[in-house]
């Protein structure tokens, strides 16, 4: 199967498994399934389908549920960063936040129902206990107080501070990289690779995280809000790529992480390499 192929297996498994909420509320389901529905990029579960499709096609179906699962953990993650205590942005995914649309208490409560539900997609999963087990270590741990959350911490706790490029890098490796990675290394657990594997996979894919972050901090400075989809303009305060090393810096430090990324890529079997190459064609050949 293609990568696009993948992209759009994913998509019909997302909408015949949207989130329910089978109760008198008026709105809340709506809520539930609004960021969803409103698309994003699917990188992070195409990453894992592609993984898995690489090595192992028969279990690409058994898959999809985790990948629902991580795209579920991270769509929690983006209606949590837009409030107004976070990063009190209005447009995501071409559409109103959702505490503008709704309010608050309703944002909140969607992104943690995304968040516990991600655990429930991948208990359920047709896969072997053994292998749920390890998902959830690396879901839990990627996306929790390891990864995601510690890094959104000290993005908003730092704002207005300059950290040093040594934080700069445990910021973005935290708040970005690791669920990246993560994904990467999940879709090797489910094709049963060597944990040597595993690792490369991980370690490449915080590579390919820094780089994704470094590309978004670009997006803000660089990109109309259309283009993008969501609020841009919005990093005046932070500890951006793009704040700290100056546009063309931030341009820089991509470039040659790009080139670090396509040599890093070799070490991998022919097909992993190449269904890779192809999905992240974008980050690795920047100027072409
Ligand atoms: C945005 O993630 C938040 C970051 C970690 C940079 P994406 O750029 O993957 O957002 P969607 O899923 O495509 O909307
Ligand atoms: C957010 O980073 C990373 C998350 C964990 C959601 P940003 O705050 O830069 O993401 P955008 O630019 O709002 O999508
Ligand atoms: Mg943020
Ligand atoms: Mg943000
Ligand atoms: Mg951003």
């Amino acid at each position: 199967m293609q990568n696009k192929q993948l992209l759009e297996l994913f998509e019909d498994y997302l909408k015949a498994n949207l989130p329910t909420s089978d109760s008198f509320h008026p709105i809340f389901e709506n809520a539930l399934q609004k960021m969803l529905y409103a698309g994003g990029k699917r990188f992070r579960p195409v990453l894992l389908l592609s993984v898995v499709n690489s090595v192992e096609p028969l279990l690409t179906k058994n898959a999809l549920p985790i990948a629902l699962g991580v795209e579920f953990l991270h769509t929690y993650s983006l209606v949590h960063d837009d409030l107004p205590s976070m990063d009190d942005a209005d447009l995501r995914r071409g559409n109103p936040t959702l505490h503008k649309t709704y309010d608050e208490v309703t944002a909140i409560l969607v992104g943690d129902a995304l968040n516990t539900h991600s655990f429930n997609l991948l208990a359920n999963a047709p896969l072997s206990s053994d292998v749920k087990i390890e998902l959830m270590k690396v879901l839990s741990s990627d996306g929790g107080i390891d990864g995601m959350i510690i890094g959104q911490a000290i993005d908003c706790y730092f704002e207005n501070q300059t950290l040093e490029l040594s934080q700069l890098e445990f910021l973005h490796i935290h708040k970005t990289a690791k669920l990246i990675a993560g994904s990467l290394k999940m879709g090797a657990i489910i094709a049963n690779l060597d944990l040597a594997t595993q690792e490369k996979l991980y370690n490449f894919g915080i590579d390919i995280g820094l780089l994704f972050q470094i590309q978004d901090d670009i997006i803000d400075e660089t990109s109309s809000e259309e283009e993008a989809g969501k609020t841009t303009s919005n990093d005046g305060a932070k500890n951006s790529f793009v704040n700290l090393l100056g546009l063309d810096g931030a341009i820089k430090s991509a470039d040659k992480l790009s080139l670090k990324c396509q040599n890093d890529l070799k070490v991998f079997d022919e097909n992993i390499q190449e269904n890779l190459n192809t999905l992240l064609s974008k980050y690795l050949n920047r100027h072409k």
